[in-house]
């Protein structure tokens, strides 16, 4: 038994199974590689989540919230960039662990990157909406009827909203265009983040002349406690924000899915993974400066809280610009992760962890239609149907708790196979694994904290969060002791 579920595919294998495909060209260098990061990371996460969280969590501090968050993705992005530079292929950590921790492991990460990268799509899908109906408004002065503006939230219940039909229609839209074909291009994309970063770099250098230092005063404001028991702001809250704040920091992971297109992968995915972290966290800090500098924080808790700032300065003409850089950016985290999510999918249905019907490729476009069709739908409900804040919480203890396993297992694999030629090797992992770890759970769990002799954990994920991912996560152990453990083709050498 336990050797079945610690059976795994070793490095060679899978580097074998890269270079055997060959399916596609070898076209893409390392500034390519960083444009495809940063398609990915820069996204939600800055232009909703930074501003929601600075009016309800964290005031201008918000930035403190994004340099901690950092702290923690900067880490795994090091183990990432030592795996990816060691096995250079599509799969994500779902590939890395069954190489290191074997399968039972693979699996739990692959089930649990599935439903991340699907609500990842609805995430981005309702700041995407926000974005889409505020150029709208400012185009043609038009509105959606209330009801359909976005989610009934129960945190605002008066607000007449009920469903986000713009963010289900782009989630469905997504999956379409991704039937018909796999990618829009590797060409496209670096011509979309070039947009998207012009957007961010205008809304640090427009903005930087309308700041008002006074709006930075109290830079933490104090803890507030309100009448059902949750309380807001002082360093609990910036540790709250940082939690959400977390899902700016990811999207390197999905590099991965270019490993077979790289021309030098073992050289040039590391040092993708790394600068496209680099440079997507100097631009939060700044843009987080800098909004929280032209308005009093509490302006920013709207949709598309960007343009609410430029809005209240009546800039019109760069809110404009500032728009659509934002909706065609947010569009390429769209593709990036709906894409990955299909792939993983895949994947798992190619190895026999799922069922092979899942890994039908479409006979006239060549691509997985039916785990892509049923992400669309998946993500077309939630995002019309849910608020941003409780998505996004559910995402990040996703990726978190895989930041934890890809942490220790490039640890494991440095003890186990030293041998293995690395295209990159982390500097001083055992210190920085740990850290990757330690902050990755405090992220999801809180911080420890004394005052005034008394022990607190404070910031740290919703309960209800942590209870629908155990519930997710124990659903995937059924699935895999009913179907997968039998079917893996792994099995078949047993
Ligand atoms: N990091 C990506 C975003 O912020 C997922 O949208």
């Amino acid at each position: 038994m336990i050797q079945q579920l610690t059976r795994h595919k070793t490095v060679e294998q899978l580097q074998s199974e890269a270079g055997s495909r060959g399916e596609f060209r070898r076209v893409l260098g390392v500034w390519q590689l960083t444009a495809i990061g940063i398609g990915a990371i820069i996204g939600v996460g800055i232009f909703v989540l930074a501003g929601q969280q600075a009016a309800v969590n964290a005031g201008p501090a918000v930035v403190v919230s994004f340099i901690v968050a950092g702290i923690g993705s900067a880490c795994a992005a090091l183990a990432y960039a030592e795996f990816s530079g060691m096995i250079p292929v599509t799969g994500s950590a779902y590939t890395y662990s069954y190489a290191v921790l074997g399968e039972l492991f693979a699996w739990i990460i692959g089930w649990d990157l599935i439903l991340e990268y699907a609500l990842i799509v609805a995430v981005v899908a309702i700041g995407w909406s926000g974005y889409v109906q505020a150029l709208i408004t400012q185009l043609f002065g038009a509105h959606l009827p209330v009801w359909l503006q976005g989610a009934y939230d129960p945190a605002n219940p008066g607000s007449g909203k009920v469903f986000d039909v713009v963010a289900a229609a782009i989630s469905l839209v997504i999956a379409w265009m991704l039937t018909i074909k796999t990618e829009w291009g590797a060409r496209a994309n670096t011509v979309i983040v070039v947009i998207k970063v012009i957007g961010v770099l205008l809304v640090i250098a427009v903005g930087a002349f309308y700041v008002n230092p006074a709006n930075w005063h109290p830079f933490v404001p104090p803890l507030t406690h309100a009448a059902d028991g949750t309380s807001r702001f002082g360093w609990a809250g910036v540790l709250a924000a940082s939690s959400i704040v977390f899902f700016a920091c990811f999207g390197y992971d999905t590099l991965t899915t270019a490993a077979e297109e790289a021309k030098n992968p073992q050289r040039d995915l590391p040092r993708a993974v790394l600068l496209s972290l680099a440079i997507s966290m100097a631009l939060y800090i700044a843009v987080s400066l800098v909004l929280t500098g032209m308005v009093p924080y509490p302006q920013l808790n709207s949709a598309a809280p960007v343009d609410s700032a430029f809005k209240a300065l009546h800039l019109d003409w760069v809110r404009g610009i500032i728009n659509v850089a934002a909706v065609a950016g947010l569009t390429s985290v769209l593709f990036a992760f709906m894409l990955g999510a299909a792939r993983i999918w895949f994947a798992l249905s190619r190895d026999g962890l799922l069922p092979g019907w899942f890994a039908h490729v479409h006979p006239r476009y060549g691509t997985p239609h039916r785990p892509t069709a049923i992400l669309g739908l998946f993500s077309a409900v939630v995002a019309g149907f849910l608020p941003i804040g409780e998505v996004a919480e559910l995402v990040n203890i996703g990726t978190l708790s895989a930041f934890i396993v890809i942490c220790l297992s490039v640890l494991i694999l440095r003890v186990r196979r030293p041998d293995v030629r690395r295209g990159f090797r982390s500097p001083a992992l055992w210190l920085v694994a740990p850290i990757g770890m330690l902050f990755s759970l405090f992220l999801i769990i809180g911080w420890p904290w004394v005052t005034g002799g008394q022990f607190h954990m404070i910031g740290g994920l919703a309960r209800i969060t942590i209870d629908r991912f155990v519930v997710w996560m124990a659903v995937g152990l059924i699935v895999y002791f009913a179907y997968g453990i039998r079917h893996s083709h792994l099995a078949r050498d047993d």
